[in-house]
């Protein structure tokens, strides 16, 4: 080999030996110099990023506008990265700290969102209580977040499921009846669907104006709509050999006091409240219940007449308002006799919901 070959092959070696110490020197540099894709996130979040070292696992996914939001007020807890993450953001005051007393509190991104889509105008009760698993009212129609701590309460006593709960404290049934109610207004008490009970009060002075004589004796009055539909019922009876008369249409708010009050000093307000409404919480005030009487008997329905009552009075627009085993709902005992008027259409679906109608009134009508 020449001094030539020699110096050709140092030469080769050489710019093998500096092409390998640029290799590995050099181009790692330089694809980390590579300017990146320019973050997806502000400057002061992607620096706070950077510095937690967790930027490049977060710019792997979608922008979140929850973790910038975070970020940018300085209220990023490193614990809850991945929930920042998942959380829908929401043009509220107060975002970042909502969204950690939330987290704090154990509920999960799912619920967060939830509550974010639901419960937005209402998110401070939630954030003045222990967590609740608001996911298990989720398709509980009637739920209302206002009444929340009554239900929790009042499943808590109770062994029912949490929709009958929520229906049972809508209607009151956790308070004492009379203890609390709706008065309604002279307007609203002339609405045929009205709901009246214990929590739901007439007006004193409430008397309707379209009050019609009934057939079977002239000082028995009821709403003229109420007493068409009442002979026709009669009507349909006797065609069928069930021959019932009544005995209690409507009664005036003066009437409904006399009444009650006579009961409560013979039997006690306890025992006077399961049977008799006191003067306002009468259906018989609105013109559109009436007593009825079988034949032979003073106040009451053979049980032949009940059923039958039971199988064809909505037909003509009239419910069995207190009927058997309700007693906890109605705040009544059983009264066969009663039937209130609500119209063909209605009275059908609440004869074929099963329900009282303080349960139907609360799950399909109040509010709606
Ligand atoms: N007996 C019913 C409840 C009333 O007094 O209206
Ligand atoms: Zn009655």
């Amino acid at each position: 080999m020449n001094s030539k070959t020699i110096k050709i092959l140092i030469a080769i070696l050489t710019i093998i030996a500096i092409s390998i110490i640029l290799i590995v020197i050099l181009i790692p540099k330089k694809v980390e110099n590579t300017p990146n894709e320019p973050s997806k996130y502000s400057e002061k979040a992607t620096k706070i990023l950077k510095d937690k070292d967790i930027f490049k696992e977060v710019d792997k996914l979608d922008y979140s506008k929850t973790l910038e939001v975070l970020l940018e007020e300085n209220k990023f807890i490193d614990k809850y990265l991945d929930d920042y993450t998942k959380i829908d953001y929401k043009e509220i005051d107060d975002f970042s700290n909502t969204i950690n007393t939330l987290l704090n509190k154990d509920y999960t991104y799912q619920e967060i969102n939830y509550i974010l889509n639901n419960y937005l105008s209402n998110i401070d009760i939630l954030l003045n209580m222990k967590h609740i698993n608001i996911l298990e009212f989720k398709d509980i129609t009637n739920f209302d977040i206002n009444k929340l701590e009554r239900y929790l309460k009042y499943n808590e006593d109770n062994d029912y499921d949490l929709k009958t709960v929520v229906t049972y404290v809508n209607i009151g049934l956790d308070l004492e009846g009379y203890s609390e109610y709706k008065t309604y207004t002279l307007e609203e008490a002339k609405d045929i669907t009205i709901l009246v009970n214990k929590y739901h009060k007439l007006p004193d002075d409430y008397e309707p104006d379209d009050l019609v004589s009934l057939s079977y004796n002239e000082n028995y009055k009821l709403r003229k709509e109420a007493a068409e539909a009442f002979e026709k019922l009669t009507n349909a009876g006797i065609l069928e050999n069930v021959i019932f008369y009544p005995f209690s249409p409507y009664r005036s708010f003066a009437t409904q006091n006399i009444l009650y009050n006579r009961y409560k000093q013979v039997d006690g307000e306890k025992v006077a409240d399961t049977y008799s409404a006191r003067p306002g919480f009468s259906e018989h005030q609105l013109g559109l219940a009436v007593d009825v009487r079988s034949s032979n008997l003073s106040d009451n329905l053979t049980t032949e007449h009940y059923n039958w009552m039971l199988e064809n009075s909505y037909k003509y627009g009239f419910i069995i308002r207190y009927p058997k085993g309700k007693q906890h709902i109605t705040q009544y005992i059983e009264e066969p006799w009663h039937i209130r008027y609500l119209g063909t259409e209605l009275a059908t679906k609440v004869h074929d919901s099963g329900l009282t109608y303080d349960e139907y009134y609360d799950i399909y009508m109040e509010n709606r």
